[in-house]
């Protein structure tokens, strides 16, 4: 249950409620027919993401980074040098050890606490960064969000939570509003919280960034049917599904589908479960909300926090925000 060694740790939380079989089942059972955005993260789909962040089209990572790379001194600043930091979703890391090495120049040691549901890449992560950063501990909870804020204990003087690359993107703004009130929930009166957030913008961009030529999105988008036939032995037959990415304004969300092209019948063994599908059907995989300064001021009050400063990349595409816990 738990990998240790004398700098890291990963503990791996108790599935709560429901897990994959469970959703799979409720999601597909009926139309309109959809999948958790979570589950796009197994090993396969981390990889694919990765390629993602590479990809021309698809700016966010790009942008959040410039961004960091410039500014992560004065963030560290601004927050009166935390000497904890936590983050939800971090993934590989690579953005992280920016704000880190920020840290631990400011302050000399550093308590790091790395929330994120793919657990190989957890272990990863820490495994590397306590190798790079010698004044670095790092405690990783391989859990959803909800698990891993109730299972942190906070123990130094200053925390900078860090929710960054638009992740928050995938909630619907209600939903954003009530995690945002868990993280406050985690942390004491004073303590920060880094939201990166993808701005509004034109929609031929934003449909671009997620359908990219090459067919990486489509690719990350459908492993998710990939997935029930691995681990859940179900017979999807993924050629006879596209990627649709498309943007609504009135919203400010990129929804993504996976659209069936020919009536098919799909058994997942597993879940005893028989589906017909037929063409023109949609399977929703996942929405990625965009967000403008107003939309950022509502979340943040929504969540018992106020906007310090926002920095933003040169081209204004997106937005890093340092909001304080009230
Ligand atoms: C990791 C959720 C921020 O919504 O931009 C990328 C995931 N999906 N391309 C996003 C994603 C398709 C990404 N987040």
């Amino acid at each position: 249950m738990i990998l240790t060694s004398e700098r890291w740790r990963v503990r791996r939380l108790p599935i709560r409620g429901e897990s994959f079989a469970d959703d799979v089942r409720s999601g597909l059972s009926s139309p309109p027919r959809s999948l958790p955005a979570k589950y796009l993260y197994d090993a396969l789909g981390c990889a694919l993401f990765e390629a993602i962040t590479e990809l021309p089209e698809y700016y966010l990572t790009r942008a959040e980074r410039e961004i960091l790379q410039r500014e992560s001194d004065a963030i560290i600043g601004a927050m009166d040098r935390p000497d904890e930091i936590v983050e939800l979703g971090g993934g590989s890391g690579a953005k992280t050890r920016l704000i880190l090495a920020a840290a631990l120049r400011a302050r000399g040691a550093v308590q790091f606490h790395a929330i994120d549901i793919a657990e190989a890449t957890l272990v990863e992560a820490s495994r590397a960064m306590v190798n790079d950063y010698p004044d670095l501990t790092v405690l990783g909870y391989a859990g959803d969000y909800e698990a891993g804020l109730e299972a942190l204990r906070l123990s130094g003087e200053r925390a900078l939570a860090l929710f960054l690359g638009s992740n928050i993107g995938n909630l619907e703004r209600a939903d954003a509003g009530a995690l945002m009130r868990r993280i406050r929930a985690a942390l004491r009166r004073g303590d920060g919280l880094l939201l990166g957030t993808d701005l509004r913008k034109d929609p031929v961009v934003l449909e671009a960034a997620y359908d990219d030529a090459l067919g990486v999105t489509a690719a990350f988008e459908r492993n998710i049917l990939a997935r029930i036939n691995r681990e859940l032995n179900g017979d999807f037959d993924l050629t006879r599904f596209r990627h649709v990415a498309a943007y609504d304004s009135a919203s400010g969300c990129v929804a993504s589908h996976l659209v069936c092209l020919r009536s098919q019948d799909v058994r997942v063994e597993a879940l005893d479960l028989d589906l017909r599908i037929f063409a023109g059907e949609r399977i929703h995989v996942e929405n990625s909300y965009k967000y403008d300064e107003a939309e950022i001021d509502a979340i943040a009050a929504d969540g018992g926090f106020a906007r310090t400063k926002t920095w933003y990349d040169a081209e204004r595409r997106f937005a890093l925000s340092l909001l304080r816990a009230s």
